[in-house]
């Protein structure tokens, strides 16, 4: 009896962590600015592998360790401290750049998954766009992502007056320049909608 015991603790701990889910490539989307949990675990929640690592293949570069990485600093978390069979990754504040082939690999198996990243594409035409204001009214020039999940790195809006001779234009967000200023802010801050409320209009607007 003792025997067999022994025998099953050996088989235990020499089976270790297999991981659960197939083989297979899989898909995961992120939207800039979001986060993604890529999952990865032992199929036994009671056993660990001796080491695990993720790693990340990017577009014209080599694998590299993902918390090796710079550009991902601040940006992962793991669970495996509390949790030491869950090993996924969450990465978060997600770039553009991020898009690629990550691996989940452990002494004896991968798992591997595609992350795409999806960015804001601006919704509507390019074409200028007329809108009426009343002096000391306030307007709102809609501006927004195609797709209101993801969001820009960066907003600017720029103004250029009628009666300016020059093709520049100054920016009043988020530098708040000139006439403008405390005068103009993002409908939703944080968001893909990047519209702009303009408040308290005067006919230099
Ligand atoms: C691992 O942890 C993450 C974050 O808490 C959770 O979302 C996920 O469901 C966990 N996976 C497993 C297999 O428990
Ligand atoms: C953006 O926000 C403004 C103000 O809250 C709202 O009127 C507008 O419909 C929103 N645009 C989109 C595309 O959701």
């Amino acid at each position: 009896m003792e025997c067999l015991y022994l025998l099953l603790v050996v088989f235990h701990f020499t089976a270790g962590c297999s991981l659960s889910g197939e083989l297979t490539f899989k898909e995961a989307i992120g939207h800039t600015g979001g986060s993604v949990l890529l999952p990865c675990s032992c199929t036994d929640l009671q056993t660990k592998p001796q080491r695990v690592t993720w790693q990340v293949y990017r577009r014209g570069r080599k694998w590299t360790e993902v918390f090796s990485a710079d550009e991902y600093r601040d940006r992962l978390q793991q669970f495996n401290e509390d949790s030491p069979a869950n090993l996924s990754l969450l990465i978060s504040d997600l770039r553009e750049e991020d898009e690629g082939d990550y691996r989940c690999q452990t002494e004896k198996e991968s798992r591997d998954y595609s992350l795409f990243v999806k960015g804001c594409s601006l919704s509507g035409d390019q074409k200028k766009k007329e809108l009426r204001g009343y002096t000391g009214g306030s307007v709102l020039l809609p501006c927004s992502c195609a797709d209101l999940q993801t969001k820009p790195n960066t907003v600017t809006w720029g103004f250029r007056s009628v009666k300016s001779k020059t093709t520049l234009s100054n920016e009043i967000y988020p530098a708040q320049t000139g006439q403008h200023r405390d005068r103009v802010k993002l409908s939703n801050k944080n968001s893909g909608n990047l519209s702009l409320l303009i408040s308290d209009l005067s006919e230099e607007d």
